[in-house]
């Protein structure tokens, strides 16, 4: 089977002869990838036909954010998806994607409000954006997204439901490296001591499921826990618990939890998380995503 290169709008009429065999399924990437997208494609080839797209969005990065050092290696991603039964890739310019600028643009609803969506303004709307305009030009009966940016997961969701978008979401695991940083692109920023120092992200949401373990229901308490170990980063932005999937503030510690924290650490912006459901007195790692919705939009 070979693995048809789109980098044009036009060429994805060839995606026509992909459907019907099994629902079509997209993995939005913005390549420079790794082990964690390709375990996101690999939970997508079990599906159907799968369409991986490469493309960096200049829309989602803030004027003093990386996106012109962003990694970008085209032939290395796709040697990478090669041996894994892709059917396509598109890796459309930039011009292919946003015609004219400053256009209609999706806004995003409570969920972006706050986490990463305080400190990165106008991030979410440029996430919105683009995936908007990818599903409509791939049309995918299915999203494959990945957990380690939950909050995107949960504004998403909250996008394909508001608009009736047919399309359903599936968030796959976060993969991590041996000693337990959890893999991402930025983190080839990271040299030497900042590498070490990355690791305090994952020990802040380690302590507090030790805590929640033992017992811990006091949401204050145990952001105030991650906070002590995420002071180990050069910027700490957040350590927070909040609700699953309306990303609220909690009284109390209960049902579907996000731990989320984020942190700058050398050059990169790190952020990291954990999906705990804490139900009579019973801890357990769980998803962000509701998989009970069907191809069509309907529950
Ligand atoms: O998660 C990412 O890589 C990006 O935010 C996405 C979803 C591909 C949109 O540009």
């Amino acid at each position: 089977m070979t693995m048809e290169v789109l980098r044009t709008r036009g060429e994805l009429e060839r995606l026509d002869a992909l459907r019907g065999q099994g629902p079509l399924v997209l993995v939005p990437t913005m390549g420079a990838l790794h082990e964690g997208h390709l375990s996101l494609v690999r939970l997508a080839t079990k599906i159907g036909p799968v369409v991986v797209s490469i493309f960096v969005n200049p829309t989602q990065f803030g004027p003093e954010e990386d996106l012109a050092a962003y990694p970008r290696d085209l032939d290395r991603d796709l040697e990478l998806l090669r041996p894994l039964e892709v059917d396509a890739v598109f890796a459309p310019d930039v011009d292919q994607v946003y015609g004219q600028p400053g256009e209609v643009t999706v806004e995003p609803g409570r969920r972006a409000g706050g986490l990463c969506g305080a400190s990165r303004p106008g991030h979410f709307r440029g996430v919105l954006t683009v995936v908007a305009k990818l599903l409509g030009l791939v049309r995918p009966d299915v999203g494959v997204f990945g957990r380690k940016d939950a909050q995107q997961c949960l504004v998403i969701d909250q996008m394909v439901r508001d608009l009736c978008l047919p399309v359903r979401l599936i968030d796959g695991p976060t993969v991590r490296e041996p000693d337990g940083l959890a893999m991402s692109s930025r983190n080839r920023y990271l040299t030497g001591r900042d590498r070490e120092r990355a690791l305090c992200l994952q020990q802040a949401l380690r302590q507090a499921r030790r805590l929640i373990l033992a017992g811990e229901r006091d949401p204050d308490v145990l952001e105030e826990a991650m906070g002590r170990e995420l002071a180990a980063a050069d910027r700490p932005d957040y350590a927070a618990i909040r609700s699953v999937p309306e990303l609220r503030r909690l009284e109390r510690v209960q049902g579907r939890v996000l731990l989320a924290v984020a942190a700058q650490v050398g050059p990169a912006r790190l952020i990291d998380n954990l999906v705990l459901e804490v139900r009579d007195g019973k801890v357990s790692e769980t998803g962000l995503l509701d998989t009970t919705r069907t191809a069509d939009g309907k529950e």
